[in-house]
């Protein structure tokens, strides 16, 4: 049976969330593979709003597998605060969620760590989440002192925290003394802690790579949810503005263990416009009224950091970029109604740098800082669409605007969004 991937191609949230949970009722299982608290995704339906940052949006499906798989970076306390959150809401979570003994941990360090490395060579800040998942997959790379969640169960678990905080301290030391930066880390209260963690999350703890590659033998239908977005990728993306997980694609496989031959259909989620939160570029960005407008419109401001998201115009040259980077199949256009009532719109269809026209997405962030987009304009609509649920209900100016996107970035469009209701969606065709 085909595997099916919900995959951002701006910087992150796109929606993808909804999408995930409208698809859910199609699968047997929902994997999250990369990535950690940084995301935040959102579901909304039976007039109830809920926000998942590690648990798969696969959840609010009782019959449906969510699994939590090893490449994704795991905060103890996160992940129970959210399962808490959730069955407080009503959302049954048991044996419905797998996480892998492969995730490695997020431990205090690694947060500060994060607020101490986030500019780029002391320059200008990445703008990261805080979260600590940079500095746990530099540990991840380097081994030496990385924590997976299958650690947590064996005999030397208390020696190896100890051993990792002496190396941690010595080297905050060593940066306090140089610039004030840094703290100092107790052993037996990290250990004390993050053991009745392990004990909490015990019963859903698994070889998940293995579940996987028994339901892929057993035909059974799975989703594969990104998080963050295709411009983000640490290896693709815009560098070194970006996370640090490969979170196009690319990153289906190696973060889940299923081989990539198993996917069927891989669906591109994109926003009509573009956001971006944190640093970096964003050509299309507008820093005026009508980002303003598209931020009120939308309610950008971001679901794990309440951080205002830069707003612009849709950008066809970045996302049919990362739309074949990620080989995508279809396209989600997501939040359409934000746009009604402008009285035109831009599609971002190449890129000005020094003097040159250029196509291509630059793989340098420099260049593509120096980019002056090349803009057509296309006209708008005065109708809210809110309440539309047929594509040939939409006025003709926004499917004219949903055609040239698809067009621009060549691939067809399979679902248009209208609002942040799972209700609120229109299958195109
Ligand atoms: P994700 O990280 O990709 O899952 O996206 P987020 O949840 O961070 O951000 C998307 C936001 O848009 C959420 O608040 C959703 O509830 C909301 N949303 C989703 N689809 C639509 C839509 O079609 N229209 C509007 N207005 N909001 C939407
Ligand atoms: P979802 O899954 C939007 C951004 C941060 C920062 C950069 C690096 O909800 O789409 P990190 O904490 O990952 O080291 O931060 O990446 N970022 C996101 N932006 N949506 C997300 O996730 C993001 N996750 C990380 O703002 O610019
Ligand atoms: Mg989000």
């Amino acid at each position: 049976m085909p595997g099916t991937a919900i995959i951002g191609l701006q910087w992150g949230d796109e929606a993808k969330g909804k999408i995930v949970d409208l698809l859910t009722e199609q699968n047997d299982i929902v994997v999250r593979y990369q990535g950690g608290a940084n995301a935040g995704h959102t579901v909304v339906f039976g007039g109830k709003k809920y926000k998942l940052s590690l648990v798969p949006s696969g959840i609010f499906r009782p019959q449906v597998q969510c699994v939590i798989a090893g490449g994704v970076v795991l905060n103890p306390k996160s992940i129970l605060e959210e399962i808490g959150g959730l069955t407080a809401q009503g959302i049954t979570i048991g044996k419905n969620l797998l996480i892998s003994d492969r995730a490695n941990v997020i431990f205090p360090w690694h947060a500060l760590e994060d607020q101490i490395f986030n500019s780029i060579g002391g320059g200008e800040s990445i703008g990261t989440t805080g979260r600590g998942i940079g500095p746990c997959y530099q540990d991840k790379a380097g081994r030496s002192l990385a924590v997976r969640l299958g650690d947590f169960y064996k005999p030397d678990f208390k020696a190896k925290i100890e051993n990792i905080v002496r190396v941690k301290n010595r080297i905050f030391a060593g940066l306090r003394a140089a610039d004030g930066a840094g703290g100092t880390l107790n052993a037996d209260e990290i250990f004390t802690e993050f053991t009745a963690y392990g004990e909490r999350l015990r019963p859903f703890v698994a070889d998940t790579t293995d579940y996987l590659l028994n339901a892929v033998d057993a035909d059974k239908r799975i989703l594969f949810e990104g998080a963050q977005g295709s411009l983000l990728d640490i290896d693709h993306g815009t560098f070194p503005y970006v996370t640090s997980s490969n979170s196009s694609g690319t990153g289906i496989s190696s973060g889940s263990g299923v081989p990539a031959h198993f996917l069927k259909k891989i669906i591109g989620i994109v926003k009509a416009y573009t956001t971006r939160v944190g640093g970096g570029p964003c050509p299309t960005e507008q820093d005026n009224g009508i980002g303003q407008k598209i931020r009120d419109r939308g309610n950008e401001y971001g679901t794990v950091t309440k951080r205002p998201r830069r707003c612009g115009w849709f950008d066809a040259v970045a996302v049919r970029y990362s739309a074949r980077l990620s080989g995508v199949d279809v396209l989600s256009i997501m939040l359409l109604d934000v746009l009604s009532s402008f009285e035109e719109l831009k599609i971002c269809t190449a890129y000005n740098i020094d003097g040159q026209t250029v196509k291509h997405f630059p793989s340098q962030f420099e260049d593509l800082r120096k980019a002056e987009p090349v803009y057509e304009t296309l006209p708008g609509w005065k109708e809210e669409i809110d309440s539309v649920r047929r594509y040939s209900d939409l006025p003709d100016n926004a499917q004219n605007y949903v055609k040239r996107i698809s067009e621009l970035v060549g691939k067809p469009v399979e679902i248009v969004s209208v609002g942040p209701d799972r209700t609120q969606t229109i299958l195109v065709n």
